[in-house]
């Protein structure tokens, strides 16, 4: 039997996934300073990253990496075969190809050597680049919410006493972007109701088609003396009231990051089938899911054997705003080099000496990565700080500058947000590189003019 632990990163609650849902530390209260996040853990002979494998596009990944997902070893816990997990994964993939067009399969990874030319990249130098564009719903997003509708069907599907009323509970999310589209999509496919907390100057499109995949939008008017998010505050009371968080934020839904690992899974699959590594990996950061789940799905293919070694981690924020820069440059201020885990779990118990929500509100191309709290900045600081990377921020001419380039160079139709990880790596360029270096970025969301 696989050994599946959620545990709060922050204060080290253990949940136990099958009796209550693996989303939001049980201790997490507003303001006792400590980084709630649940995180789960997997170890046991059963957990394993699969064999090298032809035609690796044309894979669901939910199933090609079964063994590494939280609501698998829960499903075979409590009586159901491996076809069981299969099936349930399937028949939603291809409810989700029914509202979406397509389900999930692994998406490209591969080298673009006009790009690497194009940005001034040193002699022999690769750069990778992860196509997201034309994954569900038309971004990275959808990844991790697939993972969480998986664990909840899971749930159902065994019988379990915490699955009880769950049906009755509406899905909740505080979003107008990508996030939100993905969110719709999948609880469509699931034929579970959604709310939509946004605020008044939503995308029109964005909205239509949020209301075409028949979620209920709430639009969010900012009440004089109410400080903070109003999208955000209307979530919570949702939840607080019954519905069931289905956002992409590790400290609303923890098992969220879990389904974004399947990119670090996948990379390193396609990385294993080119004989190579990486040596540097640069991503674009909002809320933090992203960079938390590539950078955790490669650890645990580096433990599984599958990738030799970690790339260094670079994250990209815009001048607009970066939360994370700052607590990074906090933490490394502070941090005892000589012993990082402790480190890292003092900053663990100090949030807010750290992650300090941007005080304004911010504006740039990359509108998508203007959070002003990067949610799950810890695990992006240990991964910068465990591999030597760091966290770059980058201006609006280079933000679109880049987005120009990694069109013209790829043929991808790449949003600005999307292409904000190439602002960073062509900064880095500059700054000079050494020969022959191998970098990826991610492509991680489509245009949608
Ligand atoms: C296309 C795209 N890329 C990257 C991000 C950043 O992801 P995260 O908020 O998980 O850091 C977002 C977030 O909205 C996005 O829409």
């Amino acid at each position: 039997m696989a050994n599946v632990r959620v545990t709060c990163s922050g204060c080290g609650a253990v949940v136990a996934a099958d009796a209550r849902l693996a989303f939001r530390c049980p201790n997490a209260a507003e303001d006792d300073g400590i980084d709630h996040v649940l995180v789960r853990r997997l170890g046991g002979p059963e957990v394993a990253f699969p064999e090298p494998a032809a035609a690796l596009a044309d894979q669901n990944p939910f199933i090609r990496y079964q063994r590494l997902l939280l609501g698998y070893h829960v499903a075979r816990r409590h009586g159901l075969t491996d076809a069981d997990f299969c099936g349930l994964v399937e028949d939603l993939d291809a409810a989700v190809a029914r509202v979406d067009g397509h389900g999930f399969r692994i998406t490209p990874f591969a080298p673009k050597p006009a790009l690497a030319a194009a940005i001034g990249m040193p002699a022999g130098a690769e750069v990778w680049v992860k196509d997201e564009t034309a994954n569900v719903s038309g971004s990275h997003k959808a990844r991790h919410l697939m993972g969480v509708m998986i664990y909840l069907k899971v749930l159902e599907r065994a019988g379990l006493p915490v699955a009880e009323g769950l049906r009755a509970r509406r899905l909740a999310i505080a979003s107008c972007g990508n996030a939100a589209l993905a969110a719709a999509v999948i609880a469509r496919a699931a034929e579970w109701p959604l709310d939509v907390f946004i605020p008044t100057d939503a995308e029109a499109p964005v909205v239509d088609r949020l209301k075409d995949l028949g979620a209920i939008c709430h639009v969010m008017e900012r009440q004089a003396g109410q400080p903070g998010d109003p999208c955000y505050h209307g979530f919570r009371r949702a939840v607080a009231e019954g519905s069931l968080p289905f956002g992409v934020q590790g400290n609303e839904v923890g098992l969220a990051i879990e389904g974004g690992h399947t990119l670090g899974w996948e990379m390193a699959d396609i990385l294993r089938d080119a004989g190579t590594a990486l040596d540097l990996l640069v991503i674009q950061v909002g809320g933090g899911a992203l960079g938390s789940a590539c950078y955790q799905g490669l650890k645990e293919a580096q433990a599984l054997g599958a990738l030799s070694h970690l790339p260094a981690i670079f994250t990209v924020q815009t001048m607009g705003a970066y939360p994370l820069k700052q607590a990074f440059t906090r933490f490394a201020g502070e941090a005892n080099p000589e012993d990082l885990a402790g480190s890292l779990r003092h900053a663990a118990r100090n949030r807010a000496d750290f992650m300090k929500p941007w005080p304004a509100t911010p504006h740039s191309v990359a509108h998508g990565i203007l959070d002003d709290e990067t949610y799950d900045w810890l695990a992006l600081v240990e991964a910068m700080a465990a591999t030597d990377g760091d966290a770059r921020i980058v201006g609006e001419p280079r933000l679109i500058e880049a987005n120009r380039i990694g069109r013209e160079a790829t043929e991808i139709a790449v949003s600005h947000t999307g292409s904000a990880g190439l602002a960073g790596l062509i900064d880095l360029a500059a700054a000079g590189l050494p020969e022959g270096v191998r970098a990826a970025v991610l492509f991680t969301g489509a245009e949608r003019n």
